[in-house]
């Protein structure tokens, strides 16, 4: 039997069509995010959408096929891509979709699936370039074998081909890309001889289209995108999961009470190496990492922060007692690392524990549009930030120093405007003692507040109830003007 529910979420109604014996089994369901069900999307009606697998051309632009079951491969341990052949991944790797990076992979599926998907391209509103496998190859290859320049053909070179191809096409040629939108799940574009032609072709070839990206500091490579505000969404990086079989447990597991929670301030981070190899910059996100490890790692007994490298008497944790740890704090910190946008703040959101952004610089808000950030979240501002930042920061990026490198920390302002709540100290041990006294009611409703807002940085390959991450994305890609230029 099929049945149809309503369900409200801001001010919507959300109408959710499935197979099930009674009305309360799909909503349970649903909230639990957890079973199939066909929400819609009230932003994408009348819209439909065509998946633009850049494999279609792989015949006509000679490209080697690309399978995402085989050709590369996601480590366990750091749910990042590499070859298939690789050792790091040759005898345990987790399933494609687990990979922080496969946010594409899901709206693919998602759209697939949706009554919003039209196989007729030329009757379609919006095009999704699916390039996922052959940017994640790229990755892969670039994670396997290191930033080298090389001379023969790499991964790279078969995206650029595959984009070439598609700016061949009528129904490109028709509005100039601008109701293409492209998914860029990693920060950095990877590296290469293809990597300047990419660049190009994201900045300026598809200045039109609308692009999904991972931070804030894409669009500063880009400078045609600084006038399109409209058309960047920030997507968050697909959390991990401590179960394969069930990688949404995390999301439905309950999160602590607050008297439950032994700890008042949780985080762990890399912070080693401060210079980037053979680049000569500065990493001032670890210099960041560690300068407040040290400076809170004596704050208290109930305050765990500090750094995972050997060299500084650390050592990393399994992913599963990470996740523990998150759910038995009040607090985690959320901060930069290599570059501005992190996974754990996905997964600090996931466990259910109050994120801190503290900076300068500060730590990308995906979505932030879409997200109560200031609901939920504690803001602090860090007034002497000369131990990590060695020029002065500057609060407004101003066009003539607009930096066009995702390392610059100038960047890592946050998305969301917090300056009207963002605590300021003058350093960083103060942090803790602000945490500790921080009113009662104010902390249970902000943990009321993350509780209802988590699973919006779930990921799924449907449309579903309550909001997962896919489902926003899809209502920003049939809300942005997207309509072929005149
Ligand atoms: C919770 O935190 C307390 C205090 O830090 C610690 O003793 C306890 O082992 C933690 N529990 C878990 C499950 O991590
Ligand atoms: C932090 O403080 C600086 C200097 O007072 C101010 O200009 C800036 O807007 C503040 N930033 C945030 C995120 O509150
Ligand atoms: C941090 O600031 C407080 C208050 O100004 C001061 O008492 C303390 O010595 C400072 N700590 C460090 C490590 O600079």
């Amino acid at each position: 039997m099929v049945c149809r529910v309503m369900l409200r979420h801001k001010h919507k109604q959300y109408h959710l069509n499935g197979r099930c014996t009674s009305a309360l089994v799909i909503v349970w369901a649903c909230l639990a995010v957890s079973a199939r069900c066909q929400a819609e999307l009230p932003d994408c009606e009348g819209k439909k959408i065509f998946v633009l697998d850049v494999a279609i051309f792989a015949e006509s632009a000679g490209l080697p096929l690309c399978s995402i079951e085989t050709t590369f491969r996601v480590d366990p341990i750091t749910n990042v891509p590499f070859l298939r052949e690789d050792p790091q991944v040759k005898n345990a790797f987790l399933p494609q979709y687990l990979g922080q990076y496969s946010g594409p992979w899901h709206l693919a599926q998602a759209i697939s699936g949706s009554q919003y998907v039209t196989t007729d391209i030329d009757a379609a509103d919006i095009v999704y370039v699916y390039d996922y496998c052959y940017y994640t190859w790229w990755l892969a290859f670039v994670h396997s074998n290191g930033r080298v320049q090389r001379e023969d053909a790499t991964p790279g070179d078969h995206l650029l081909k595959g984009y070439q191809a598609i700016v061949q096409m009528p129904r490109w040629k028709r509005s100039e890309g601008a109701d293409f939108v492209f998914y860029d799940p990693h920060p950095g574009f990877a590296t290469g001889r293809a990597e300047m032609p990419i660049i190009d072709m994201m900045c300026n070839t598809f200045r039109h289209s609308m692009h999904i990206i991972a931070e804030r500091s894409q669009r500063n490579v880009c400078q045609t995108y600084w006038t399109m505000a409209d058309k960047l969404l920030i997507a968050p990086y697909v959390p991990g999961t401590s179960d394969v079989a069930k990688p949404l447990k995390g999301f439905m597991t309950k999160t602590a009470p607050l008297d439950k929670r032994k700890a008042l301030l949780w985080f762990r981070t890399k912070c080693l190496p401060y210079i980037m190899e053979g680049k000569g910059r500065y990493v001032n996100g670890h210099r960041f990492c560690h300068h407040v490890s040290i400076a809170l790692g004596k704050a208290g007994s109930d305050v765990d922060v500090s750094c995972t490298d050997k060299q500084l008497g650390g050592h990393p944790l399994p992913f599963r007692s990470i996740m523990d740890r998150m759910r038995n704090a009040t607090f985690c910190l959320s901060m930069p690392g290599d570059s501005a946008s992190t996974r754990r703040l996905s997964e600090t959101i996931m466990a259910g524990c109050i994120p801190v952004f503290i900076g300068p610089p500060y730590a990308t808000m995906p979505m932030a549009a879409d997200v109560d950030y200031r609901a939920f979240s504690v803001f602090i501002n860090i007034s002497d930030y000369s131990g990590w930042l060695q020029d002065r920061m500057e609060w407004e990026i101003h066009p003539t120093i607009r930096p066009y490198h995702v390392l610059n920390p100038w960047t890592w302002l946050p998305e969301a405007k917090v300056d009207d709540l963002a605590i300021t100290v003058s350093n960083a041990s103060l942090v803790a003692g602000h945490l500790r006294f921080m009113d009662k009611k104010e902390v249970l409703h902000k943990l009321g507040r993350l509780d209802s807002e988590r699973q919006k940085f779930s990921f799924q390959p449907f449309i579903t109830g309550p909001f997962s991450a896919i489902n926003i994305i899809m209502e920003r890609m049939c809300t942005a003007r997207l309509e072929p230029k005149r």
